[in-house]
């Protein structure tokens, strides 16, 4: 099947619309025919070159769509379901999945943008092949995926809101809830207050953290900051932040979530909560960034400095409810959608995220 798609082929480089060949849904492969994608800042990490990834690829994590075809070992899915997709397709089979916890799995093949038996999903007119980013390749018509990539979620869940579960929302809010395991009047400080960001914030309200403290560069982030909850907001470049934010908290926040990946924020972390704190790292940063920490501070303070990988969530369980949460109001993700533009704008809602400015940025596939 020919489908279009948006196709990174260096770093630096503008995306370009291509036709692409997607392999058949044969075995326990799903055919989506994709609705919308959100444009996350891992996108960008490839796209500026600060991941390495084999190129050329077509881009994209965050979506949603509608199953348009499945293979016969197919069983959890049916054409006509709409579903988010998962950037962590697990195994199933390995030390992680079998213990429940499969944002930790070792047998994925995601995270070399291949389906699970090694294959890509896609090819260019040539026959060569073309990769999908983790396995997914949002940034086109459709995508070919495992079953275990492709969740449903109720047909009246907004494409866009969709899609944004996929990564932002189940990230973000699972940071809280999974990772960090927030309690009611608990103290938080997120830095970095983009998509994901955004996402942790709508997490600690729903859990009744207070107060809720927010920091970014951006006072347009900041603004919106509050809107999503936030009670406080400082700059990070505020010269006296980790004493602002003690003084906020009564010495020092109970969790602090670092959703930007840039080592000066990360080394910070530690210092902005207080004793038996948890410093959640959510940002990824590039290849090869290290970071430092003072360890008798960690041991002395019964700190602890926790990563976090798509909000410690297992797709299956976590999506569902997410979903059912947003149904019921609880969790109001239309806040976090920003402008819509059609896949042709891809390299604009690049731009959107490089200011950081706004909302997060969704595609609008069926245009
Ligand atoms: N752990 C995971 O599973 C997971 C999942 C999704 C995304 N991520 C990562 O999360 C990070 C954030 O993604 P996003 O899509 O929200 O990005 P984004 O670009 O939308 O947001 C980043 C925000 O950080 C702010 N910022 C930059 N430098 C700052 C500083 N020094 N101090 C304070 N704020 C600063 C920016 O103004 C922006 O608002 C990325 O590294 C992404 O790769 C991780
Ligand atoms: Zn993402
Ligand atoms: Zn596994």
């Amino acid at each position: 099947m020919t489908i279009h798609g948006r196709v990174l082929t260096a770093a630096g480089a503008p995306t370009v619309e291509t036709p692409l060949e997607l392999v058949e849904p044969d075995g326990d492969l799903v055919r989506v025919r994709l609705t919308a994608s959100g444009v996350c800042h891992s996108d960008l990490h490839v796209a500026n070159g600060e991941w390495s990834a084999p190129l050329p690829m077509v881009l994209g994590h965050e979506g949603a769509g509608v199953v348009e075809a499945v293979g016969p070992q197919v069983r959890t899915l049916r054409p006509g379901d709409h579903v988010a997709l998962s950037w962590y397709a697990q195994c199933g089979h390995c030390r992680r999945c079998r213990s429940g916890r499969a944002w930790l799995c070792t047998g994925t093949r995601a995270t070399s943008h291949e389906l699970p038996d090694g294959r890509t999903s896609l090819r260019d007119a040539h026959g060569a092949p073309v990769h999908a980013f983790l396995g997914l390749g949002t940034f086109a018509e459709a995508a070919v995926v495992p079953e275990a990539a492709a969740v449903a979620v109720p047909d009246d869940v907004p494409a866009r809101i969709a899609a944004l579960i996929g990564c932002a929302v189940t990230t973000g809010v699972g940071a809280v809830l999974n990772t960090a395991q927030v309690r009611a009047g608990d103290s938080a400080v997120v830095v970095g207050c983009g998509g994901v960001g955004q996402s942790i914030l709508l997490g600690l309200a729903l859990a009744g953290a207070h107060p809720i403290i927010a920091v970014d560069l951006s006072d347009d982030r900041l603004a919106h900051a509050r809107a999503l909850g936030a009670t406080h907001v400082l700059r990070g470049d505020d010269p006296d932040l980790v004493a602002h934010v003690a003084a906020i908290t009564d010495d020092g926040a109970d969790h602090a979530f670092e959703a930007i990946g840039r080592p000066e924020t990360i080394e910070q972390l530690p210092s902005l909560v207080g004793r038996g704190g948890n410093a959640v790292l959510v940002g990824m940063p590039a290849e090869g960034v290290r970071a430092s920490f003072d360890p008798f501070d960690l041991a002395d303070a019964g700190k602890r400095v926790l990563g976090c990988n798509y909000g410690s969530s297992v797709p299956a369980v976590d999506f569902p409810r997410i979903a059912g949460l947003y149904r019921s109001g609880r969790l109001p993700l239309d806040a976090l959608v920003g402008a819509v533009r059609p896949l042709a704008e891809l390299d604009a809602a690049f731009g959107d995220l490089r200011d950081a400015v706004g909302l997060r940025t969704v595609l609008d596939l069926t245009k």
